[in-house]
């Protein structure tokens, strides 16, 4: 097998728009995620993507993600006074925590069937053996051979898929929903081909990709930057003196974040240094030349989003954590395809804006009452599907 690592803006234009259709989702990625997600919407090519991207679309249209706010910000009011009486915190799970219960209003309209702890533990689990990468792979196994860890993955499949199963069955049997969530939106989509709806099994897959790819991003996002945050004071400050001018004591809302730049330009930042999803990767269809060199029909094509995002010919001071650099009138000018953590073109992340608001409410919302500072052990990133910090975040925790 030929595989090949592209970290080139224009490159990566080609593959993720120009050529779409000649470099789809490579079957190592899909191979990891399809016991848990099958063929849902994040796995999906062609025809099949599209009906479901074109049903889950109106969900995160500007409108809706606004009306979404009022959760977001209660959830911040609630992180915050947990996180006040803390003095040492692990900020992974707390941020995990507040970013569930968003997803599960936004997916489910709450949670009433879902224990977060244990939901979040099989997700940890599920990373840690099916979604690592096998050397198998690698060597052009085909999908049906078995790979370590996957009988251990069955366990936690079967406890995340259990859950949402029950919260689909339990909205089935009421007569009348007046719910405007995701999974009302995808019990009335309909492939406009065929008319078929979606079936229980592909809506179970849909919404455990959902609710995953919904907060556990998000959260790790909010993890990091903290944590950068806590190492550079003078940026904490910085982003703490916006905020406190801006929100005078109370939460964030919607309306405050276009006087909050500093704030996004933390999270955007972390997110360069840090990006929640660090590597994605393509298959050749058809013979192409990229960058220069001949690519085959199937070979592999890494696209690593971390190794972009620290680029020496293309980020001044790659490695420093400088949110200055997102200002829009003074920072340097950039390839659009330079910067890409929530990835490009058609298949870009549909919950990206959904994302950003509730990350700047979080984050925003902290910052004015909380002052972190690092505390052992320190974090270093592992690449589990998602770029995780190990053994998590901890910081010291005191009123600002
Ligand atoms: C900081 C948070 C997030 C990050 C960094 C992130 C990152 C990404 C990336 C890089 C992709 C493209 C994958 C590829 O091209 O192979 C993607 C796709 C996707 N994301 Fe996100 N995501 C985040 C939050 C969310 C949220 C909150 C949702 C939904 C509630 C979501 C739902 C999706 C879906 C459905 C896709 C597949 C879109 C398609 O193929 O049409 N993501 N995400």
């Amino acid at each position: 097998m030929r595989w090949h690592m592209l970290a080139d803006p224009a490159g990566m234009k080609q593959v993720m728009l120009d050529r779409l259709a000649n470099y789809p989702k490579s079957e190592i990625m899909k191979r990891m995620l399809r016991p848990a997600i099958g063929n849902s919407l994040f796995n999906a090519e062609g025809a099949d993507w599209k009906w479901q991207r074109q049903a889950v679309a109106p969900v995160f249209t500007h409108r809706n993600v606004m009306a979404l706010a009022p959760a977001m910000t209660a959830t911040a009011e609630r992180t915050c006074e947990r996180l006040k009486g803390c003095g040492r915190a692990e900020l992974v799970s707390q941020m995990m925590t507040a970013t569930f219960d968003v997803i599960c209003d936004v997916a489910l309209s709450g949670r009433e069937h879902f224990d977060s702890e244990t939901f979040a533990q099989a997700i940890v689990g599920y990373f840690r053996t099916a979604g690592r990468a096998s050397l198998l792979d690698f060597l052009g196994f085909p999908a049906w051979f078995p790979r370590p860890g996957e009988l251990l993955a069955a366990s936690s499949v079967h406890t995340m898929h259990s859950m949402v199963a029950a919260a689909i069955e339990a909205r089935r049997k009421q007569a009348a929903s007046p719910a405007d969530d995701l999974l009302a939106h995808m019990l009335e989509a309909q492939d406009p081909e065929t008319g078929q709806r979606m079936s229980p099994e592909e809506l179970v897959f849909n919404m455990q990709f959902f609710i995953v790819a919904g907060h556990e991003t998000t959260a790790l996002a909010l993890s990091w930057a903290l944590y950068l945050l806590a190492n550079a004071p003078e940026e904490q400050d910085k982003a703490r003196a916006q905020a406190r001018g801006v929100l005078g004591g109370r939460p964030a809302g919607p309306a405050d974040l276009a006087a909050l730049p500093l704030v996004r330009q933390v999270l955007e930042e972390a997110m360069r240094l840090y990006p929640p999803v660090g590597l994605l990767a393509r298959r050749v269809v058809a013979q192409d030349e990229l960058c220069g060199r001949l690519m085959q029909p199937n070979d592999i094509l890494f696209l690593p989003i971390w190794a972009l995002h620290r680029h020496q010919l293309l980020w001044e001071r790659p490695d420093e954590f400088l949110p200055a650099r997102f200002d829009a009138a003074t920072g340097a000018p950039r390839h659009k395809y330079q910067y890409l953590p929530f990835g490009a073109g058609p298949r870009v992340c549909v919950g990206a804006d959904f994302a950003m608001m509730q990350a700047q409410i979080l984050l925003a919302t902290l910052l004015q009452q909380i002052r972190f500072q690092p505390s052992t052990p320190s974090p270093h990133p592992v690449m589990m599907m998602t770029v995780r910090p190990e053994p998590g975040v901890f910081l010291t925790i005191s009123a600002a």
